[in-house]
C-alpha cells in the first residue's frame, strides 16, 4: 500500500515516523509524499496543546470527507483513542505500539494501545547488528544528521504535562545497542546524531549499571566520522557535573544545553511541579558556562500557568533577560485533561493576558538574540550544512545558531562561514572553504 504520513509535535514523534515508515517498507509497502498518491494516512499526533491535538482532529474530519483511509498514531492515540475512532479513524495505535503499523496499514488491528516497547527495542537490536538492515528499517528523514531515541518516557510529572501519560514511564536503551547504532550510522554516511529523550540527562537511571548520559557520550565519541553530537531535552536538576565534565572536554559535543526553565517565579515553578528553584537554575547556569567554553542555553517557558500574577511574570521575563537564550520556546498555558494543574487549578489567566504576556516576551526574546546575534557579525564559524532555502545553504554552528549563505553547498559538508550581518534569527555570511580537520567546532 502507499502511505502518506503527517508528523505533528517534537522530535520524538518525527523519530516514531522514521521507525513506522522503515517497517511498512521493509514489508513491502510504499511512502508517498504527495498526499492524493496515498491509500492510507497516518497522522502521527502531538497532544502537548489543546491546539495541537486539535490540528488531528481537524485533518481527520477533512481527510474522512476527501474519501481516505486514515490512521491515528502518537499522543493524542494514546489519551483519546475513543474519540478518535467517533471521528472516523479507521485505526488507533498508541505510543508504545509502533510495531502495530504494518498490521493496522493491511487492515488486520483497528486498535492497539498495547505497551510493546520491548518489541521495538528487539527490532532495533536486530537492525543495529548490520548497517544494511539499520538502513532499512527506519526512513531517516536526512542522509546525515540523525535522531537516536536513548530513552522514552518521563517520570517528573510536571502537573501542567501531559507527556508523562502519553508516553508513560521512562525506559532507557541498553547503551551497547545505542553504541551498534551510532557505529551503523557512521558507517553509513552519518556525521551529526542526535541523542533524543523527554528528559535525555535521566538516561540510564531505570538501569542500575552505570549507563549515563556521560558514560554514553565517553564511549561513542570516537566512533569514525562522526563530527557532532547532540543532546534534546535536558531537565535542569538532573544535570550532572560529570556530564557538563565531559561536555566540556569534548569539542565534538554540543555546545548548547536546552533547558526548560517554564517560569522565573519560584512560586510558579513549585505549583508545575518543577524540582528547582529560580536560584538552583541560575546558578546551573552560571556552572555550565563558566566549564564549558561556548556554551548556549536553549529553552522553554509557559506563560498564563494558574495563578500566575503580574510579579511572577515579571520574575519570568528577568529570568529571560539574565539567561539570554539562544532559542526560546514560548507557549500559552493549555489545560490537559487527566493532568494534576487540569484538576487542581483553574485556568484563571486570560486568553487576552496570555497572549500579552506572549507578545512582551517575544518581543524581549526578539531584543536579545539580535543583540546576541549582531556580536557575532565579522567572525568566522564551522557549520554543517543541513539544507537549501530559497536558493542559500543553510546550517547551525555547534553552538546550535542558524546561519544561512549563499550557493548551493551539499547537505553534509562541513564549512568555514564568516558572517556579515545579523537578524534577530538567521544570521547571514559567506562561505570561506570547507572545512578538511575532522574536528568542527
Ligand atoms: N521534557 C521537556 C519538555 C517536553 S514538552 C521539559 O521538561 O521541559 C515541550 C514543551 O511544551 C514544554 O517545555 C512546555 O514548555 C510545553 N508544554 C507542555 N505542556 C504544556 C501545557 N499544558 N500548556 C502549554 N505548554 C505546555
Ligand atoms: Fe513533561 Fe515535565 Fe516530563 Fe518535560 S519533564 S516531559 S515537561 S512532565
Ligand atoms: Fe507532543 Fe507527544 Fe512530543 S505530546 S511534544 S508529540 S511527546
Amino acid at each position: 500500500m502507499r502511505v502518506f504520513f503527517k508528523t505533528y509535535g517534537c522530535q520524538m514523534n518525527i523519530r516514531d515516523s522514521e521507525i513506522m515508515k522503515g517497517l511498512l517498507v521493509r514489508t513491502g509497502h510504499e511512502i508517498v509524499g504527495e498526499l492524493p498518491k496515498a491509500d492510507v494516512v497516518v497522522i502521527n499526533t502531538c497532544a502537548v496543546r489543546a491546539k495541537s491535538e486539535n490540528k488531528a482532529y481537524s485533518l481527520i474530519g477533512r481527510l474522512k470527507k476527501r474519501g481516505f483511509r486514515v490512521g491515528v498514531t502518537g499522543c493524542v492515540a494514546e489519551i483519546a483513542s475513543r474519540s478518535l475512532k467517533n471521528l472516523g479513524a479507521d485505526f488507533v495505535i498508541g505510543t508504545r505500539a509502533l510495531t502495530s503499523i504494518v498490521d493496522a496499514v493491511e487492515g488486520k488491528i483497528d486498535l492497539d494501545l498495547s505497551d510493546r516497547l520491548s518489541e521495538i527495542e528487539k527490532i532495533v537490536d536486530m537492525f543495529d547488528n548490520t548497517s544494511r538492515m539499520s538502513q532499512l528499517v527506519t526512513v531517516r528523514t536526512s542522509k546525515h544528521h540523525a535522531w537516536v531515541n536513548i530513552i522514552s518516557g518521563c517520570n517528573k510529572f510536571c502537573t501542567y504535562c501531559i507527556v508523562p501519560y502519553t508516553r508513560g514511564r521512562e525506559v532507557s536503551r541498553p547503551m551497547k545497542n545505542v553504541i551498534k547504532e551510532v557505529k551503523a550510522l557512521s558507517k553509513s554516511g552519518y556525521n551529526q546524531i542526535t541523542f533524543l529523550g523527554q528528559n535525555v540527562d535521566s538516561y540510564g537511571k531505570d538501569m542500575n549499571d552505570g549507563t549515563t548520559l556521560a558514560e554514553l557520550f565517553r564511549q561513542v565519541y570516537d566512533v569514525e566520522n562522526i563530527k557532532r553530537f547532540w543532546f534534546l531535552t535536558s531537565y535542569p536538576s538532573d544535570i550532572t557535573d560529570e556530564l557538563i565534565e565531559v561536555v566540556a572536554e569534548r569539542p565534538r559535543i554540543s555546545r548548547n544545553f536546552h533547558l526548560p526553565a517554564q517560569s522565573g517565579s519560584n512560586t510558579i515553578l513549585k505549583r508545575m511541579n518543577r524540582q528547582y528553584t529560580r536560584e538552583e537554575y541560575l546558578e546551573l547556569i552560571q556552572k555550565i558556562r563558566s566549564k564549558v567554553d561556548g556554551a548556549s542555553i536553549g529553552g522553554d517557558i509557559i506563560v498564563g500557568f494558574p495563578g500566575e500574577t503580574d510579579e511572577d511574570f515579571e520574575e519570568t521575563l528577568s529570568l529571560v533577560k539574565e539567561v539570554k537564550y539562544v532559542r526560546l520556546n514560548i507557549a500559552p498555558y493549555s489545560p490537559r485533561r487527566g493532568t494534576v494543574a487540569s484538576k487542581l487549578y483553574n485556568d484563571d489567566v486570560s486568553k487576552a493576558v496570555k497572549k500579552k504576556r506572549m507578545a512582551v516576551l517575544s518581543k524581549i526574546q526578539h531584543a536579545i538574540q539580535l543583540e546576541m546575534n549582531e556580536s557575532f557579525v565579522g567572525k568566522t564559524v564551522d557549520i554543517i550544512v543541513e539544507g537549501k532555502t530559497g536558493g542559500k545553504s543553510f546550517g547551525r554552528t555547534i553552538d546550535n545558531r542558524m546561519i544561512f549563505l549563499e550557493g548551493d553547498i551539499p547537505e553534509g559538508e562541513c564549512v568555514k562561514v564568516k558572517l556579515n550581518h545579523a537578524t534577530a534569527g538567521p544570521i547571514y555570511g559567506e562561505l570561506v572553504r570547507k572545512v578538511v580537520s575532522e574536528v568542527a567546532q
